[in-house]
């Protein structure tokens, strides 16, 4: 029986060292495209694909990140006094049913493979999404959901992938690839960050993943890979043989926010997006360009 998908883990503990000076005091996943924090992009994705319940994994100076999806009596108070009727229906992704957010502290950062361990009793026996909120997603169909699909059509393990260009193999988790159909893949390795030389394709694994719970009793083993950090992808490596476990080439375009040029170009993208900036945001640029 293929158990129905409610959970979510939301790693935020990173020390976001790209993108220094502005996540000096404040959370990279705070961080705006067009006037969202990214944490709120992946929970709306995450509740777009039938996600329940969310586990932050966080560290210092991160409570900005919960309280955004707390209620601001104050704030909504003196808005509707106002008569601010946007404003206040511009806060509404950002509320979340009572009790449906936890967090824990990683208190070190290990590694996002720790990070998911330390996730372990809100992940308990069940299938569980991770996303990284600062990969972002511009899709028709929400990332998320399309990996949802995949995992009730597979009952195992799925991650979302995309072909990079062969010399930037190593900054991601790499598939070894087995039979193909064009958009499910069957993964028969994981490599993380191998060097172009070593890697056994351009196949790489983003920030979203449907994982079985099988995978924290090998992130318990709390094995340093590369970086010197408790990696994810080494963890799941082990999963293959034991469980099904597949690639999906998802529909849409992939932003790295965790980068600056990724960031800039998810903010154009994000705003073409929009009708009431489409407009404006194509003439500005054309001064530029
Ligand atoms: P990154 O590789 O982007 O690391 O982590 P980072 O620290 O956030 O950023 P840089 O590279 O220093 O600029 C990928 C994801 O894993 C989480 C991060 O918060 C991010 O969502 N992570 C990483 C943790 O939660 N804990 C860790 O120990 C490492």
């Amino acid at each position: 029986m293929i158990k129905k998908l409610r959970k979510a883990v939301l790693p935020v503990a990173g020390l976001g060292t790209r993108f220094l000076p502005a996540t000096k005091a404040t959370a990279k996943e705070m961080l705006p495209v067009v006037d969202k924090p990214l944490i709120q992009y992946a929970v709306e994705e995450a509740r777009a694909a039938g996600i329940e319940q969310f586990c932050m994994v966080t560290g210092r100076g991160k409570t900005a990140l919960v309280e955004h999806f707390d209620v601001a009596f104050e704030l909504e108070s003196t808005l509707r006094e106002r008569a601010k009727s946007e404003a206040l229906e511009a806060l509404h992704g950002a509320q979340s049913e009572p009790g449906s957010i936890v967090t824990v502290r990683q208190q070190v950062p290990l590694g996002l493979g720790h990070a998911i361990w330390c996730a372990r009793a809100f992940i308990g026996d069940d299938p569980f999404a991770i996303l990284l909120p600062d990969d972002l997603v511009l899709a028709d169909k929400p990332c998320l959901l399309q990996l949802a699909e995949a995992y009730y059509e597979t009952g195992g393990n799925v991650v979302a992938v995309t072909e990079v260009p062969p010399e930037h193999t190593n900054r991601y988790g790499i598939l070894k690839v087995g039979s193909d159909d064009g958009r499910l893949v069957e993964v028969t390795g994981l490599v993380e960050k191998p060097a172009p030389k070593d890697a056994p394709s351009n196949l790489s694994i983003i920030g979203r993943y449907i994982l079985l719970p099988k995978v924290i009793d090998y992130l318990a083993l709390m094995e340093r890979g590369a970086g010197n950090e408790v990696q994810l992808t080494d963890a799941m490596a082990r999963l293959i043989g034991e469980q099904p476990f597949h690639g999906l080439r998802y529909e849409g375009r992939r932003f790295d926010c965790g980068d600056k040029i990724g960031y800039l170009e998810a903010q154009i993208a994000f705003a073409l997006k929009r009708p009431d900036l489409a407009a404006d945001v194509r003439a500005f640029l054309k001064n530029y360009v």
